[in-house]
């Protein structure tokens, strides 16, 4: 038993979707523990596309127990959809179970969502307008509506009678459509039909499971930049992305969990505003973004796209308490001269040498990368299976992000693939 959590390293997007999909066929039980339908990823598995936002890509192989944890919020409307979608291509969905303790995205919530990014006007966070906030924002305030509620009908509407008003007064302040009572819980009722069968309390599965001895995989959405705490505050989402939010978004204890692996790109992408280091507007940038297809999956807006930042994955390890980094996309660079790596921080005020993460966001704006440049090894490496049959160069990369991050890169990615990966030492 060795239960492992999967979380991204930098702002999301790293391809967590793909070593997920690799290391669940070792799993029993894979369990999302936070975000929302902010999140997506595409499995292609036999020629068949499968989008997924919330359900666990575990549910691609049979048997497998997949879990939505109380720390997410759930669309019902999307996660209808991904069900419906799956059960059209012949996935069997009867091993996938819903808390009763995650919250809902209501139509409000996507309103508010957008209300709240207009009126940010020049300092927007670039949400993806998945209504993801607001219903963190109701599930702190003890104003949520939770799965359970939706099945108790008499306790919805009395919940509602209190919050709807709250939401219309603002609603109706900026000029926007208003929501009625019987409007939300006619929504709540048509869902409560459909997602009824799979809500069930999880841990009773998860402690039976551990009393078992049974392997859970742990699945982090968006990336430990995006953290509520830790990340680029205010430019994050509003969940715990982190390892940490394994423990709280499952119920299950921390004592469980034995390992944790980073998943970074070679390079960094981030999507919505805030502050980016090594962000290159330039061509190089430009090349990343193309070769790399770097589009958000989500909302389809271009990744804003960089060099490697060892200052910020350092700063990512120690957070999250990284056992080892699986690397993704190296393949990108096949066609580079040279590559680079920051190495550490500059304030361009005053020369002062960041080696270290400076947490407090304000003085982002002022630094500059330095710059730590590798000779590239401008060969094909997506046919490569082993570590040692990769180039020179592309070894001695992989190499230096782990003296600089001090943790083992113990997989990396060379395609979009399953078998496109080169795997030094499995997690589970
Ligand atoms: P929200 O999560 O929709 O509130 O958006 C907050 C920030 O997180 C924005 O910068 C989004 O672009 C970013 N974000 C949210 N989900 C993802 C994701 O799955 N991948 C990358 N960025 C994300």
């Amino acid at each position: 038993m060795t239960n492992v959590v999967i979380v991204g390293g930098q702002w999301g997007d790293e391809g967590k979707a793909k070593v997920i999909d690799l290391l669940s066929e070792k799993a029993d039980i894979v369990i999302r523990y936070q975000g929302g339908c902010n999140a997506g990823h595409t499995v292609v598995t036999d020629g068949k596309i499968y989008k997924f936002h919330l359900i666990p890509s575990g549910i691609l192989y049979p048997g497998k127990i997949c879990l939505i944890g109380n720390g997410t919020v759930i669309n019902p409307e999307v996660l209808s959809i991904e069900i419906d979608n799956l059960i059209e291509k012949g996935i069997d969905t009867s091993n996938l179970y819903i808390s009763p303790l995650a919250h809902l995205t209501l139509p409000y919530h996507l309103a508010l969502d957008e209300l709240s990014e207009e009126s940010l006007q020049h300092n927007k966070i670039g949400t993806t307008k998945r209504g993801i906030g607001p219903t963190y924002i109701d599930k702190i305030g003890r104003t949520g509506i939770r799965v359970e509620d939706i099945f108790e009908k008499e306790a919805l509407s009395s919940k509602l009678e209190i919050i709807l008003p709250q939401k219309n007064m603002i609603l109706e302040h900026y000029g926007k459509k208003t929501y009625e009572k019987q409007e939300i819980i006619e929504f709540c009722e048509k869902y409560a039909e459909k997602l009824g069968p799979y809500v069930k309390d999880i841990s009773e599965i998860t402690y039976n499971a551990l009393k078992q001895g049974q392997t859970i995989l742990f699945e982090g959405a968006q990336g430990t930049m995006l953290d509520i705490d830790h990340g680029t505050y205010p430019y994050v989402t509003s969940s715990n992305p982190i390892s940490a939010g394994a423990s709280t978004g499952s119920g299950i204890g921390f004592t469980h969990i034995r390992k944790v692996v980073g998943v970074f790109k070679a390079y960094v992408t981030r999507v919505g505003e805030g502050p980016f280091i090594t962000e290159l507007n330039d061509d190089e940038g430009g090349k990343l973004q193309e070769i790399g297809q770097e589009f958000g999956t989500t909302t389809g807006r271009k990744r804003r796209c960089g060099w490697f930042d060892s200052v910020g994955a350092r700063y990512s390890a120690m957070i999250n308490g990284l056992t080892g980094i699986a690397l993704t996309k190296i393949d990108v660079f096949d066609s580079f001269e040279q590559v680079k790596i920051c190495t550490a921080y500059q304030d361009r005020r005053n020369g002062k040498v960041y080696e270290n993460y400076p947490s407090g966001t304000y003085v982002h704006k002022y630094l500059e990368p330095v710059y730590e440049t590798m000779p590239g090894w401008q060969q094909d490496i997506t046919g490569i299976r082993e570590f040692s049959d990769l180039p020179g160069n592309a070894q001695e990369f992989i190499l230096k992000i782990e003296s600089l991050t001090g943790v083992p890169v113990e997989i990396t990615s060379v395609g979009p693939g399953r078998e496109q990966t080169i795997i030094r030492n499995c997690p589970i």
